[in-house]
């Protein structure tokens, strides 16, 4: 993880769950949407790859209550202290060199972090090798282009930096899995001074390119766009199902 990465992340673990949790029906949903894809089963040994704070896995846990703990994989140590849960086993590693080893896993789960990690190649193909026949990776990221009520410059720079997900799946591809594309809509409603207070905070990792100044200006062209007091929005996720 570079440093700005490493940097960008410690100062947000402690308001991260606050920041990205839209409400408790989203993340419900996301969670069933997940294990649908996922096929989860209570004997399942899941991964939870880029796992952050937890905030998913333990839905998942909550939703497939599964016989053995679900395994939280992140490189940020401040993100995995906020898991805080003895339900959830927690593996302060980067997703490359995790899964270099034989692990006992059979469902791997990535959510938006795959533009986090350089190397995707050979963590598919390390996917590929450690998973048994059968087992699934859920890869989870948003598309090319995103309904956010942002200001133009964080789209645009959105849009440049994003990995495009027909890449990702042509190197899954390559990596032996047979994968499936899905596009999965969240409907989003938002307060409008909740949302500013995300975008001052600096919410998404991309936001680590912006100064203050830009950031306020940002939040400035926000309010003018989008002068409602709930913001409504689509969510709209890419959901690559690679299978062994
Ligand atoms: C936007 S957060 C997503 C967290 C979680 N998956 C979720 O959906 O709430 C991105 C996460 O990727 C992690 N990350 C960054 N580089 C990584 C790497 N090389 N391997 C695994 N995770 C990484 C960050 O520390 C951060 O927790």
């Amino acid at each position: 993880m570079s440093d700005r990465v490493t940097e960008h992340y410690r100062n947000l673990s402690n308001n991260y769950d606050e920041l990205w949790s839209y409400s408790p029906e989203f993340i419900a949903a996301m969670a069933q949407a997940i294990c649908d894809r996922l096929q989860a089963k209570t004997s399942d040994r899941i991964v939870d790859l880029g796992g952050g704070t937890g905030l998913y896995t333990k839905a998942i846990d909550r939703l497939l209550q599964p016989d053995n703990k679900i395994t939280c994989v992140d490189p940020s140590s401040e993100m995995l202290d906020r898991v805080n849960s003895e339900r959830i086993e927690t593996c302060c590693q980067d997703a490359v060199i995790f899964t270099e080893e034989p692990g006992n896993y059979n469902k791997v789960l990535l959510k938006e972090a795959i533009h986090h990690i350089p190397e995707k190649a050979r963590l598919f193909e390390n996917l590929y090798r450690q998973l048994p026949t059968g087992g699934i990776f859920l890869l989870i990221l948003l598309p090319p282009t995103i309904e956010y009520p942002l200001f133009t410059a964080a789209l645009q720079h959105y849009e440049k930096s994003q990995p495009n997900y027909q890449d990702l799946v042509a190197q899954l591809e390559t990596a032996n899995f047979k994968v499936e594309t899905a596009f999965v809509d969240f409907p989003a409603a938002i307060d409008r001074d909740r949302y500013l207070n995300m975008v001052k905070m600096r919410y998404m990792s991309l936001f680590r390119h912006f100064s203050d100044g830009e950031i306020a200006a940002g939040i400035e062209e926000i309010k003018e766009k989008y002068p409602d007091t709930i913001l409504t929005f689509n969510d709209r996720f890419v959901f690559i199902t690679a299978s062994k």
